[in-house]
């Protein structure tokens, strides 16, 4: 069948696709731009998307004869799931497989913002260091803190586990339990979140929520950029509203050069990093090509994001004279 792949993947996954089915790969850098991939849909069969492309009710409306979408992420916020559940089209995800890789990067953007490690860096480097001095540099301690997560599925609770390495103090906020989110901004010292991209979450960390924030705290991101209003983190950071950001998202993501958020203080960015490690990277190109063959053999991918789709399709060949 015809499959298109959006980006090259790290290891040898796509070799296996490429050995059942008739695979045509984006070698860009870049994403595809969303016309070059509306040009592709008709005669596509299956697809395997990154969260850079957005896999909308157009696309998918173009593709009549697409079978199966895998998404190389755990997030399905790019892919519009309800219009590929109608059309009983199966969207895999992968789940598991980089959930402690991105629990520990979260550590390391804690860790990085309030121990200033980025700026010391900078310092070192830029030759400005003459001496070690009892004053310089100085920063917030993570172990003993408060840490509030918020959303504590398969990510944040491994990040609560961490957490509770280091001696701190863990509350968390989630759909189906924990405190309440206004008890959890104005407890933490850190704020980190783990929730993924809805209706509901898109734009929970508003100029409210960061006012509730001690101004001694830190917002950590390794979910998804829409998480936090953009506009309302780069002034609380300016007005000193917290004491700092540590962000692996962004709304936009990329953030261009010139945006207003990068010249905030107290603000560590890093590109997206969450899964990115060798290891990790590779676990989800097998698993979302493990997907994608299940997809197109009219089998049960391993991972699904709507495994409804399946219902919707046998309903359909029930339905079918
Ligand atoms: C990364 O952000 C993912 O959703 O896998
Ligand atoms: C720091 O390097 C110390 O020895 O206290």
């Amino acid at each position: 069948m015809k499959v298109f792949v959006t980006r090259r993947l790290p290891g040898d996954a796509l070799e296996r696709l490429s050995a059942a089915h008739e695979v045509e790969l984006w070698e860009d850098q870049l994403p595809p731009p969303p016309a070059e991939l509306r040009r592709r849909a008709p005669g596509l069969e299956g697809l395997l998307s990154m969260l850079t492309d957005p896999v909308d009710a157009d696309l998918i409306a173009a593709a009549p004869a697409l079978q199966a979408i895998s998404n190389y992420a755990v997030g399905v916020d790019n892919v519009d799931v309800e219009a590929a559940t109608a059309r009983g089209i199966p969207v895999g995800n992968t789940p598991g497989v980089l959930t402690d890789s991105t629990a520990d990067l979260a550590l390391a953007l804690m860790l990085g913002i309030a121990r200033r490690v980025a700026e010391g860096d900078g310092y070192v480097r830029a030759g400005e260091w003459r001496t070690w001095d009892p004053r310089l540099l100085l920063g917030d301690d993570l172990h003993g803190a408060t840490v509030g997560i918020v959303g504590f599925g398969r990510i944040g609770r491994a990040v609560g586990r961490r957490c509770r390495g280091f001696d701190c103090e863990v509350l968390q906020t989630s759909r189906s339990g924990g405190v309440g989110l206004d008890e959890l901004l104005r407890r933490s010292d850190f704020v980190t979140l783990h929730a993924p991209l809805t209706p509901e979450t898109r734009a929970l960390i508003d100029g409210d929520a960061l006012a509730r924030m001690k101004p001694t705290a830190y917002l950590v991101n390794t979910a998804r950029g829409p998480l936090v209003d953009t506009d309302a983190l780069t002034r609380a950071l300016h007005d000193g509203e917290i004491a700092g950001a540590a962000l692996d998202v962004t709304d936009p993501e990329p953030l261009p050069g010139d945006h207003p958020l990068l010249r905030a203080p107290n603000l560590l960015v890093v590109p997206h990093l969450g899964s990115a490690t060798h290891a990790t990277r590779e676990r989800m190109a097998a698993m979302a090509v493990d997907n994608l063959l299940a997809g197109l053999a009219g089998e049960r991918m391993p991972n699904c994001a709507n495994p409804e789709a399946y219902d919707r399709r046998a309903g359909a060949t029930r339905r079918a004279p």
